[in-house]
């Protein structure tokens, strides 16, 4: 057969066995001259079946943690020749690594809003990736903020799928556009940090596929190269030895074609591992560093006992020479020049480039404005003297490298902490920006001082204006900070909101900073003094800059929160569950889906943010489609900016199924990012197709159009609607 027939019948039988619901089964969308997945499996047959069952077995094998100069290495095949091939972290740049760019956060890219910004970060990613010999990067995370506690959820993308779908999408595109294989993670039900590697996430099968599941179906079909299973149990099974998640749904329902890998010492067995679906075992060792496998002569011995067959073990190394080949990393791919455990024997090389400016841009447009009373922002003239107050505005005292994995939890918070991180280069504290951006004749006077009270209130009572900055942080498991790894609570660190009260109480002008990993509680939030609350997220080496940038409005604000900030801890659907099964009792209602349908008035609700100009929306109009067993709605809706600046919307579309459907009150099914200049008008369209209008069926396993009245709502956020039209399927 030739390539075209292949492909034509695989989608075939893809199309058959999805109902319709994948749109490139063959994942080609990243373009860029990187191979389909049939001619990739052609190569790799071609190298494959030459080689033994241990030079096979090699390919699937990590070296072993601490052995060679990534996170991870596999072995390398000679005669037939494959390269040993480097994963490294992490999801937003490269670990243990010098002379790197430290970008924005997950959490931080998908507050932009911004698909290009999204697909920008992805290649200067992949382009720094690629340039250190790096062939898989771990990431990016695409897992959905269950709770607002859970330590990790700042590097993926925020409580929603949909908008965790487009940006992991765009983040695949743009790191494989480089030739560097995209690893999401971390499949699946790995949603908080306490008892990670016992507890047993408990989804029933359609919340899994409409929520948990839709990212990872978003970033098949953008072709991404590999999967990396959790340290979790799955309905009692470890994720990496699960043969229904990894076998039944990502491979057969999904036909996902790469490797899955096992997260940094998830793996539990060889046989039940091997044949559940696992492909590579990472970094190799049964417990890190012990230099024991469970694959390498383990997998040998299984497969010659004929407990796992050969085919699978031939599976195993297609899925990883494809997903080689399909980046065409076997052309001038670059030697692996980073070190990640003897950092000071890694040569010298530069790969950052001009990628400090993305940061900046980036950052900036991932500020999300809260509040802004009486316009006190942007900053103008009439300030002459300006009060700084708060240890997160200024160093990292213990230094940019002063603890493990960026787990200071002192100064700038501008990453959480954990494997999910890169070593800043340097870092734009928020003093530092603002300093650079200020005229002469104004006066700054600062404190890093949490706790001394009455000195902040001297500096905000001398002071025009006096901006606050505080912070919440988390990390991942492995490291513990104040008694967090999950948040221990949802408030300030380092005396916060008392520091917050008391400048409030000497300064009727003040202006809050807060860097956080997700929300937090804001006691304080009725207090008039408070005039603008400014909402930067975890903004990499670029911080201040890019909060400078919006402070004395160089750009205009268009950031919108990705998750919901509530009035109360308790009023969120799901907390950190301490017991070994998790039970995702919520269902459907994820984040801001629980507060529609529990009428709960949220503090700021998701998908907001204000600008520095006014936004009027009008003439929606909605045509919907059905042609077979393709169906099509487009709403067009005008928005005009009828305030005095230049700048961004953010219309959102929300589709409200009809009652049969069973869904939540409203579902995120589009957004745009859209530039306006002061007073002009621009026509935004908005296109469904059944994947979004679909639901998933328990009874045949299967998606299904929804089929009644369905109505579209458009609106500057999930509860500022400003249209809504009604079409029938
Ligand atoms: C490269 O990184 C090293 C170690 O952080 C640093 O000392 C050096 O200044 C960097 N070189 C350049 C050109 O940035
Ligand atoms: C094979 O796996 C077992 C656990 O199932 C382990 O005890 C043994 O050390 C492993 N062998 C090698 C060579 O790693
Ligand atoms: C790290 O590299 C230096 C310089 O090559 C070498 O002297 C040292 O032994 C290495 N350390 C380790 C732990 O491999
Ligand atoms: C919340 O946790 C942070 C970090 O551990 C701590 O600084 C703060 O005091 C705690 N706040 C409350 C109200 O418990
Ligand atoms: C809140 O605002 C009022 C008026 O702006 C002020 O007098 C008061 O002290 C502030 N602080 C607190 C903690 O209520
Ligand atoms: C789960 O975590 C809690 C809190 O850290 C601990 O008390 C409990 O023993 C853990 N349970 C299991 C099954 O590991």
């Amino acid at each position: 057969m030739t390539f075209l027939t292949r492909s034509t019948f695989f989608f075939l039988i893809l199309s058959s066995v999805f109902n319709a619901l994948v749109i490139s089964s063959d994942g080609d969308s990243s373009g860029d001259g990187s191979l389909t997945w049939d001619q990739a499996y052609d190569k790799a047959k071609s190298i494959v079946s030459r080689m033994s069952l241990e030079q096979k077995v090699g390919l699937a094998t990590g070296m072993g943690w601490e052995k060679t100069l990534c996170v991870g290495n596999t072995y390398a095949s000679i005669d037939p020749d494959f390269p040993s091939l480097c994963l490294q972290d992490s999801p937003l740049g490269i670990r243990f690594a010098d002379n790197v760019t430290a970008g924005v956060s997950g959490i931080t890219a998908a507050s932009s809003f911004d698909r290009s910004a999204i697909r920008q970060r992805g290649e200067y990613m992949g382009k720094e990736f690629r340039a250190k010999g790096v062939h898989f990067q771990l990431g990016p995370s695409i897992d959905i903020m269950r709770s607002p506690q859970s330590g990790r959820a700042w590097e993926g993308f925020g409580e929603d799928p949909w908008l965790a779908g487009v940006a992991g999408r765009e983040t695949i595109i743009g790191i494989q556009s480089q030739g560097v294989i995209a690893t999401v993670k971390h499949y699946i039900g790995n949603n908080q940090e306490t008892n990670r590697t016992t507890s047993s996430s408990i989804i029933d099968k359609r919340t899994l596929h409409e929520v948990w599941l839709w990212p990872y179906a978003r970033a098949v079909e953008a072709g991404v190269g590999a999967v990396m299973c959790g340290y979790n149990r799955f309905d009692g099974i470890y994720a990496c030895e699960n043969d229904y998640i990894l076998n039944t749904v990502l491979k057969n329902e999904l036909g996902f074609r790469g490797p899955v890998m096992s997260d940094w010492g998830a793996t539990h067995s060889t046989i039940k591992a091997a044949n559940a679906g696992l492909d590579m075992t990472m970094p190799g060792d049964i417990l890190m560093g012990d230099g024991l496998t469970f694959f390498g002569p383990n997998l040998t011995k299984a497969v010659h006992e004929g407990k796992v067959s050969e085919e699978r073990v031939t599976d195993m190394s297609l899925r990883i020479a494809a997903s080689h080949f399909k980046m065409m990393q076997d052309k001038n791919y670059p030697k692996t020049t980073l070190n990640t455990f003897n950092r000071t024997d890694a040569p010298v090389v530069l790969v950052q480039d001009d990628h400090d400016r993305l940061v900046r841009e980036m950052g900036s447009a991932s500020v999300v404005l809260l509040r802004n009373e009486d316009e006190i922002l942007p900053l103008g003239n009439d300030f002459k003297k300006i009060a700084i107050i708060g240890s997160n505005a200024g160093p990292i005292p213990e230094g940019l490298q002063g603890c493990p994995d960026q787990s200071c939890g002192n100064g700038h918070l501008a990453m959480g902490w954990g494997s999910g991180t890169a070593d800043f280069p340097y870092l734009v504290t928020p003093i530092d920006g603002i300093k650079a951006r200020m005229e002469d004749e104004i006066n700054v006077v600062h404190t890093f001082d949490d706790y001394d009270l009455d000195r902040a209130k001297d500096l905000a009572s001398s002071a025009d204006v006096s901006i606050v900055f505080a912070m919440a942080d988390s990390g991942e498991e492995y490291i513990v900070v104040d008694g967090n790894n999950d948040r221990m609570n949802m408030s300030l660190w380092h005396n916060g909101d008392k520091l917050i009260e008391a400048v409030s109480e000497a300064s009727d002008n003040v202006i809050l900073v807060i860097n956080s990993v997700g929300p937090v509680l804001m006691p304080w939030i009725e207090n008039k003094s408070i005039k603008a609350i400014v909402w930067p997220g975890l903004a990499g080496q670029e911080s201040g800059n890019a909060l400078a940038d919006i402070l004395f409005g160089d750009v205009n604000p268009s950031g919108r929160l990705p998750y919901t900030i509530a009035k109360n801890a308790e009023d969120y659907p799901a907390h950190i569950s301490t017991h070994s099964e998790v039970v995702y009792s919520e269902k459907l209602l994820v984040g801001y889906k629980y507060f529609d349908a529990k009428d709960i008035k949220p503090l700021f609700e998701f998908g907001y943010g204000l600008s520095y100009t006014k936004f009027e929306y009008d003439d929606i109009s909605v045509v919907a489609e059905r042609n077979g067993a393709n169906t099509k709605v487009v709403t067009s809706i005008t928005i005009n900016n009828v305030g005095s600046v230049d700048g961004a919307e953010i219309p959102q579309a929300y589709i409200t199924f009809p009652p049969s459907a069973g869904e939540p009150p409203k579902l995120l099914r589009g957004f745009e990012k859209v530039y306006i200049k002061a007073g002009d008008t621009k026509t935004v369209n908005f296109e469904f197709t059944d994947v979004d209008l679909s639901t998933w069926d328990e009874e045949s396993e299967k998606w299904k159009l929804a089929e009644g009245q369905f109505t579209v709502h458009v609106g500057a956020s999930s509860r500022d609607i400003r249209a809504s039209i009604p079409f029938t399927i």
